[in-house]
């Protein structure tokens, strides 16, 4: 029997979770070993399908109908912002669906309650697509490195502001500019605000704060934030003139003595020669310094629809797994047959 998903908002990132759920519905189905089936998707007003080509009748405003649903089985929250998005996945959870969100400030300002919340009812909240985009980050922190001491998590985690300062330093184009360029290609938020003043940098760093040092006592709130509203063309210059780009920082970090943490985010000049100074556009690139595995790198779209809902889709085919409990695809499951083509055959 099919799983039914219920998708809560349907802009940049939402119509391109139903471009990918549709259009790769066969081989989601035999990943997860059971058909996924949108249910249903809550947006603010009717009247489009927002080029989606689904039956208008899946769509409604009445989002908290719809995430309590008996035949719901999974929920997707792209709307962002704090309410009515946690209000809603509480509800889901409450209600016994798994939820995979992209909500970074919600997250961030509220984490404990929500996982809380799915520990008692016993679901899945997955968020990888919260923090840097495509990226694969937060899952391997959470699980690859749970067996080692995280000390430093260092790098990029916002698009918009490295999309602007990058065409400044290249191109030497102004902010305002480079800000429109920016939410024209779908990387800056709603109020892009939260972008340029650090907001959302803060909010992804207290969350990259939490999973690495296991703790839920950060919230956005403790962060130390800077954003790039003061940066000039001149400082630009000075910085070009050294040697240096300027590159806005999220870094958090173990104290010596290991008994607290401390989270900033803020410009930094960076020598040409450091990677994170070859990070261009709005790509995201992230240090981790684990205690066992030493310097880690990733790299990679940190915004944008299709590089996000490539994010969502993964924790979703992961909750959808977890859902069919035994059942779960173990690895090597779902074998395609594919053969080994040989050297230089592409
Ligand atoms: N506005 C965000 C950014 C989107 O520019 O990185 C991805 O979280």
């Amino acid at each position: 029997m099919a799983m039914k998903v219920a998708l809560l908002g349907c802009g940049v990132v939402g119509a391109e979770v139903v471009r990918l759920l549709n259009e790769q519905s066969t081989e989601l189905a035999s990943r997860i070993g059971t058909p996924l089936e949108i249910g249903g998707i809550a947006v603010r007003r009717l009247g489009r399908s927002r080029g989606t080509g689904l039956d208008p009748e899946l769509f409604t405003t009445d989002a908290m109908g719809l995430v309590t649903r008996d035949d719901i089985d999974l929920v997707v929250e792209v709307i962002g912002g704090i309410e009515p998005a946690r209000s809603l996945i509480l509800a889901a959870i409450k209600s016994g669906k798994s939820v995979v969100t992209a909500n970074k400030a919600l997250l961030a300002e509220d984490g404990a309650t929500i996982h809380a919340a799915a520990r008692e009812a016993g679901v899945d909240v997955y968020y990888e697509a919260s923090v840097a985009g495509a990226i694969p980050l937060l899952r391997p922190l959470r699980d690859s490195l749970a067996g080692d001491t995280v000390h430093r998590v260092m790098g990029i985690v916002n698009g918009t502001t490295n999309f602007i300062l990058d065409r400044m330093d290249t191109l030497g184009a102004g902010f305002a500019e480079s800000l429109e360029e920016a939410q024209a290609l779908g990387y800056a938020e709603a109020d892009p605000t939260a972008d340029v003043e650090g907001f959302d940098a803060a909010a992804k760093a207290a969350i990259l704060a939490r999973l690495a040092f296991h703790t839920q006592g950060v919230t956005a709130a403790d962060v130390h934030r800077e954003g790039i509203t003061d940066v000039t063309a001149g400082d630009i210059a000075s910085a070009k003139a050294m040697g240096c780009v300027v590159k806005l920082l999220a870094i958090c970090q173990r104290s010596a003595d290991g008994t607290s943490v401390g989270v900033r985010v803020h410009p930094v000049m960076l020598p040409r020669e450091h990677p994170l100074a070859t990070v261009n556009e709005a790509y995201n690139a992230v240090f981790v310094e684990a205690e066992s595995a030493g310097r880690l790198m990733f790299y990679g779209a940190g915004a944008g629809g299709a590089p996000t809902a490539s994010a969502v889709l993964g924790d979703l085919v992961a909750v959808a797994r977890n859902r069919r409990a035994s059942a779960a695809a173990p690895e090597g499951a779902h074998d395609t047959g594919l053969p080994v083509h040989p050297m230089g055959d592409t």
